[in-house]
């Protein structure tokens, strides 16, 4: 056993979906104004899906689940690792992961905890799940990103609220002799840690700070350009490969303007990027295998297609997973 190879992947979206006309509508009744052209034209967002105020990442996380299971033919107790990545947790603890594990019904005792590198985390857990896989710690993990960003967004600040969606992707990844996850290349730099945040927490029974989303726009735009493009080429390079070789895109949906920069920095036809974020907005860690997802159903990716998966989110956080589909 040399690699770990996707097996199945599922997503869900909670059923309320409101278009940038829908949501226009609500902010301008709360007196703050923004339009369709501006969302789209900066963002190429169109529309996106919020959760019932009472559903929680868990339960987004147990329908993807539930689809990547039935996808692959296996069963809960056929898993042996469970990593979700989130930055919107049901609670402060226990984990999604462990909360997931038990909606599931898994009683094997197998390992589960969450990642945290915002929209990153879906790179980060993959690569978790691989390591631990190569190391015969486990030899079939359920890695899910499931966020539901709805519920720390500022509804008055017009530059954030139009932006994101709450859903959930994943993926069944298991020990296998062929190809595979080829390279992973993970960073973090803690320096512009204020330029994407959620600042506040619990303390005394109380929130402390601000519980809702801040974000420098163009300085978050400048870095994730930057980044994304050096960390796919990282990838390509452990893995003796060049931006030839990679037949999808699957950047973490936050902006077009930002995918399709990298997709030409990358020197790759637009053909070849998968896009998502025009419907269902940025879902933060859920939105690479939410977007994964829906290729594979949509038929684009097939078996044996090389992709790129890349992720840049709060902290700052960034990475790339080269996979053989
Ligand atoms: N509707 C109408 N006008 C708006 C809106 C809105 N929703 N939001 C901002 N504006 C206005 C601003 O007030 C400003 O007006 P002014 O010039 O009169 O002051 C104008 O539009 C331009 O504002 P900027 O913030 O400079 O707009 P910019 O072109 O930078 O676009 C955006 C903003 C889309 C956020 C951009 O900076 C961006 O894409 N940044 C990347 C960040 C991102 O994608 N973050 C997602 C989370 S991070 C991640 O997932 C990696």
């Amino acid at each position: 056993m040399k690699y770990s190879r996707i097996v199945s992947t599922g997503s869900y979206l909670p059923p309320r979906r409101l278009t940038n006309a829908d949501l226009v509508a609500e902010l301008a009744a709360k007196g703050v104004e923004t339009s369709d052209e501006w969302i789209v034209d900066r963002t190429g967002i169109r529309a996106r899906h919020f959760a019932a105020p009472e559903v929680t990442s868990s339960e987004l996380a147990y329908e993807a689940a539930l689809q990547a299971l039935s996808s692959g033919g296996l069963q809960p107790v056929d898993i042996d690792l469970i990593i979700v990545a989130t930055s919107t947790p049901d609670m402060v603890f226990p984990s999604v992961a462990t909360i997931l594990q038990n909606k599931l019904g898994i009683t094997n005792g197998c390992p589960a905890f969450d990642v945290q590198a915002v929209c990153s985390g879906f790179v980060y857990a993959l690569t978790v799940a691989d390591s631990l896989i190569k190391t015969s710690t486990a030899k079939r993990a359920l890695v899910v990103g499931a966020e539901v960003f709805s519920r720390i967004l500022d509804f008055k600040d017009r530059t954030t609220c139009v932006l994101f969606g709450d859903g959930a992707g994943a993926v069944i990844l298991e020990a296998s002799d062929t190809p595979g996850i080829l390279a992973s290349d993970l960073h973090a730099d803690g320096r512009h840690k204020d330029i994407l945040c959620v600042p506040g927490t619990v303390s005394g029974g109380l929130v402390l700070g601000d519980p809702t989303l801040k974000m420098d726009g163009p300085a978050v735009f400048k870095l994730a350009v930057g980044v994304l493009e050096s960390a796919a080429r990282a990838a390509l390079t452990k893995a003796g490969k060049t931006d030839a070789d990679i037949d999808w895109l699957i950047p973490h949906q936050a902006n077009i303007r930002i995918m399709q920069s990298t997709t030409k920095k990358l020197k790759m036809s637009m053909e070849k990027l998968i896009v998502t974020v025009d419907q269902h907005g940025n879902t933060s860690a859920a939105s690479i295998p939410l977007a994964l997802d829906f290729a594979v159903r949509s038929g684009k990716v097939k078996r044996g297609d090389m992709l790129m998966l890349e992720g840049v989110g709060g902290g700052f956080t960034w990475g790339a997973v080269l996979v053989q589909y």
